[in-house]
């Protein structure tokens, strides 16, 4: 499983410069800007420098030894996990004689016991990150022998990696890894290297070969050697790529915005990283909120856009499931109003970006009321972090289309996970807990299949997109998900479409349904099919054309609707997460078959940091 976070890029060569290493990571940057850094050979003396921000800002301290000519060298551009974003935390990390340098994108979910245990063997830590354990294990292991050590030491690892490695005394060579995040080599050509992605690679080499999990490449001028974590060489071929920079960049995707809905099934691997242990589910950031919520039984959630309906949904979720009350506000309307919290109380803020402006506001107003903020966020230092008094992470890696799809199913997964826990702490419903984890756990897989079903939403999205108009309609957990889909649909295909409880329908809106008015009904064979079966009947007396997104096992569904996309059975409460992909798909392929740019919808940024 793919996990993209940070970009990581190696070089070597008989002519490289420390601009080569900087210009290639400028090819990284759409996937983290947090930090950038570089470390490279020279006189077999490693040379580090770093900096918090944009790669720019590495470029300018690295000014006057741009032109230098170097043995070899790492670099990486950080979307931060683990530590704040600043330059003790940005990459590489090294070991204790600063002879080892490491770069490294993925989790190291077992960092807290590695780095006790290395303190206990003397190695002095610097920084908050789980990366700084990967150099000191090496250093730990070395013998005269980079490949073995850097093999002994991952076999330590748990969690997800690709990782490229240099030692001050073997100028000579790059020794890469990987488990569960991507890594690329570039296998020919006077430079080699290893990289993220391949795009860059594409200025020195075509062929390339991309390491499977539990592979170490050794990278030197003339030579390519693989092994498996077990030390036998594994044979690999190269294969040619022929995309463009930016085609490399979408990694051959049309657009980032479907780039990011393939992602999703890696991203609902990263929310649930080291957040299911044993059967129970592990969030420790919330555990000293735990109480409060038992005793209050209550929570409020802020949020905007895409953020408020994933809190829509929570709310179904933990009131159906639990007896803790939600209540949810648009965060532009909940601080302009007369502020009811009590001292002590929690306020969930969810946003993607974390630095939505009303949903700040509204997080400002609530703590001066002495609410406590739990933060649901994607942006590692962003300002919504530093002002609440616990965070949880999505993890989900830069999202850079502006219409929110991998975040989205990312706040679901945690959403769920937050649901999971208090039902844990209440001690209620054990046995039902135990089947959603274990159902949640298989999502990744199950996502990557309904993402073969693209093609027939896109066939679909051809056949529907010259209607101006469309009603999404949904009951219970369809409801957000209508909302969901129709704002997805307007964003970016400029088409009008509301979203509406089924059951509302008949108190207005369905004076507007007719031939040129179609229906996306959210119908899963859920318990209030029947009811949503009533709805759709409705609908086509009215002659509008139904377009159901419905579940395997509804036989009755293709009796009342014109078209149907189907998602795997499940139990009722995961339809949200099991059809996100569908609603996104869908306008994605009606936008682009409008000719419009999904990425860049018109009059819409990716953070509204303004009111
Ligand atoms: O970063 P946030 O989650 O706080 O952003 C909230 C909304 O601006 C965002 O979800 C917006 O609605 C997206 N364009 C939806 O695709």
């Amino acid at each position: 499983m793919k996990y993209n976070v940070c970009g990581i890029v190696g070089l070597i060569g008989e002519q490289i410069r420390v601009s080569a290493l900087v210009e290639a990571l400028e090819k990284l940057e759409y996937r983290g800007y947090d930090s950038a850094g570089i470390a490279f050979l020279k006189d077999r003396k490693l040379n580090i420098t770093k900096s918090k921000g944009k790669v720019e800002n590495l470029k300018n301290q690295l000014q006057d030894r741009l032109n230098e000519v170097i043995e070899t060298g790492i670099a990486h551009t950080r979307w931060a996990t683990h530590g704040e974003p600043n330059d003790v935390n940005a990459h590489p990390h090294s070991d204790c004689f600063c002879k080892i340098s490491v770069v490294h994108n993925g989790i190291i979910e077992n960092f807290r016991s590695l780095k006790m245990r290395l303190q206990e063997l003397g190695h002095n830590f610097l920084s908050q990150t789980d990366t700084e354990v990967i150099p000191h294990l090496i250093e730990e292991h070395y013998n005269g022998d980079l490949l073995e050590a850097v093999r002994k030491a991952v076999l330590k690892l748990e969690g997800s990696y690709a990782i490229a490695v240099v030692h001050a005394d073997h100028p000579d060579i790059i020794v890469g890894a990987r488990k569960g995040s991507p890594l690329i080599v570039g296998v020919n050509g006077s430079t080699k290297g290893l990289a993220s992605d391949v795009t860059p690679l594409l200025k020195f080499t075509r062929e390339v070969v991309f390491l499977q999990d539990g592979e170490i490449v050794e990278l030197s001028r003339d030579t390519v050697k693989i092994i498996g974590f077990d030390g036998t060489i594994h044979e690999r071929n190269s294969v040619h790529v022929d995309w463009s920079y930016e085609d490399a960049q979408k990694s051959g995707y049309k657009h980032f915005m479907l780039k990011e809905i393939f992602e999703e099934p890696s991203c609902i691997v990263s929310v649930l990283t080291g957040r299911i242990k044993n059967g129970s589910v592990v969030l420790e950031e919330f555990e000293p909120f735990e109480k409060t919520l038992i005793d209050s039984k209550s929570m409020k959630v802020i949020a905007c856009g895409t953020s408020y309906h994933a809190a829509l949904i929570f709310k179904y979720l933990l009131e159906n499931k639990t007896n803790i009350t939600v209540d949810v506000d648009v965060s532009s309307e909940f601080r302009y109003k007369r502020i009811n919290l009590k001292p002590g109380s929690i306020v969930l803020a969810i946003s993607q970006s974390g630095e939505t402006a009303d949903t700040l506001e509204s997080v400002r107003l609530a703590k001066k009321h002495g609410a406590k903020i739990v933060a649901v966020t994607n942006v590692v230092g962003s300002t919504l972090t530093r002002e609440a008094d616990c965070v949880l992470y999505l993890n989900a890696g830069p999202e850079i289309s502006v219409a929110a799809t991998k975040s989205y199913v990312a706040q679901l997964v945690m959403l769920y996970l937050l649901m999971l826990r208090a039902n844990e702490i209440l001690n209620d419903s054990m046995e039902q807990n135990s089947e959603l984890i274990d159902r949640l756990m298989r999502f990744p897989e199950i996502f990557e299949n309904s993402l073969k079903f693209a093609d027939k939403i896109h066939e679909l999205a051809r056949k529907y997109k010259d209607y101006k108009h469309f009603m999404y309609i949904g009951r219970a957990y369809g409801y957000p998900t209508a909302l969901e889909g129709a704002l997805k649909l307007k964003e970016i295909s400029y088409i009008h479409a509301t979203g509406y409880p089924a059951g509302e329908l008949k108190h207005g809106p369905i004076a507007m349904l007719g031939p040129d008015f179609p229906v996306f009904a959210i119908a899963p064979n859920d318990s209030l099919f029947p009811k949503m079966k009533s709805n759709i009947i409705e609908c086509r007396s009215r002659k509008a054309r139904i377009l159901a997104v419905t579940s395997d096992d509804n036989q009755e569904i293709s009796e009342l609707a014109d078209d149907i996309i189907t998602v795997n059975s499940s139990r009722e409460e995961l339809y949200p997460l099991l059809m996100a992909p569908v609603i996104q798909l869908f306008a994605y392929f009606v936008a682009d078959e409008l000719g419009f740019d999904p990425d860049k919808p018109r009059n819409l940024a990716k953070s509204v940091t303004v009111e």
